[in-house]
């Protein structure tokens, strides 16, 4: 087990995308700036997704311009496309260290629901993504949802987790986070999906993303450090949920992963 984890904080993106209020851009930029100065090093700030598909990220510039850009923090932001892509690209210059998130499905159903596209179309749609993001020395980052369950198609297999991993390798990721989206995992069905992974990346490259529905995310973050995972994504509060997962709660809340994680 490793003696370090990496956490990317995503309670302003993943925690608030699918609150049906709308939620001040000053809330949300406390909620990036405020766990950034307890130290944490990697913060997921909005989507650049269409404002008619999630109309509470709407408010992207906004948040990019008012928060703080601490140089020793990665910032991520979610770019399905290169019309996302090109709205994120005007930050570029405010922060040192910058990445975008290309974030497929190991569901059909899912892919269709949440952006509109096969698994297929979506690869073709991010490889622009990961190429423009490499030209511009943008890390890309690469999230599999549905990798466990899926709210539409109810179990999946670990072979179709291999599958869209050895795609989005194909294309440029350089680094994929296995999520299970309506936390319907327990710790040996998200060892699988991460086994699956590691079939085509290395262990340093490979996360976590753990919704907490059956109250099952801790224990899944354990038994992923247990096969030697030390990258995580969760959310301050346990907050989050996705608009087109219904029945999805929370992550896993980062200051439990924390308490869990120190001696
Ligand atoms: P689409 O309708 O297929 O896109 O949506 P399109 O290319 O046909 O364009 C239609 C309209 O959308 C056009 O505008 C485009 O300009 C606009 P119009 O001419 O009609 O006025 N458009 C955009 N606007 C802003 N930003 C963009 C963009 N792209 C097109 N990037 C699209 C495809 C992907 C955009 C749409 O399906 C979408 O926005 N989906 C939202 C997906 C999302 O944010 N889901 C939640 C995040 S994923 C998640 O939570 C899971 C995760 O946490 C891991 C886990 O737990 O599983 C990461
Ligand atoms: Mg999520």
């Amino acid at each position: 087990m490793s003696d370090f984890v990496r956490i990317v904080e995503v309670g302003a993106r993943d925690g608030l995308q699918h609150e049906k209020t709308l939620v001040p851009a000053a809330t949300k930029i406390a909620l990036i700036d405020r766990p950034a100065a307890t130290g944490l090093r990697s913060i997921e700030a909005t989507s650049f997704v269409s404002p008619k598909w999630v109309p509470q990220m709407a408010d992207n510039h906004a948040v990019m311009q008012g928060m703080a850009r601490l140089s020793g923090v990665r910032y991520s932001v979610l770019t399905p496309n290169m019309k996302g892509f090109d709205a994120a690209l005007a930050h570029r210059d405010q922060f040192a260290n910058y990445e975008v998130v290309i974030f497929g499905s190991a569901s059909e159903a899912f892919s269709q629901k949440n952006i509109n596209c096969s698994i297929a179309e979506s690869i073709e749609r991010f490889a622009p993504v990961a190429d423009a993001a490499k030209a511009h020395g943008i890390k890309v980052r690469g999230v599999i949802s549905c990798t466990v369950g899926c709210p539409y198609e109810g179990d999946i297999s670990a072979d179709k987790v291999a599958y869209v991993t050895e795609k989005l390798v194909a294309i440029g990721a350089e680094h994929i986070g296995i999520a299970d989206t309506i936390g319907v995992g327990t710790p040996r069905k998200v060892q699988k999906a991460l086994e699956a992974t590691l079939q085509h990346f290395g262990i340093d490259e490979v996360s976590g993303h753990f919704h907490d529905t059956y109250g099952q995310a801790l224990s899944n973050t354990l038994a992923a450090l247990e096969l030697g995972v030390w990258n995580f994504q969760s959310s301050v509060a346990g907050l989050g949920g996705c608009p087109y997962a219904k029945g999805a709660t929370g992550n896993v809340a980062t200051e439990a992963v924390v308490y869990m994680l120190n001696l």
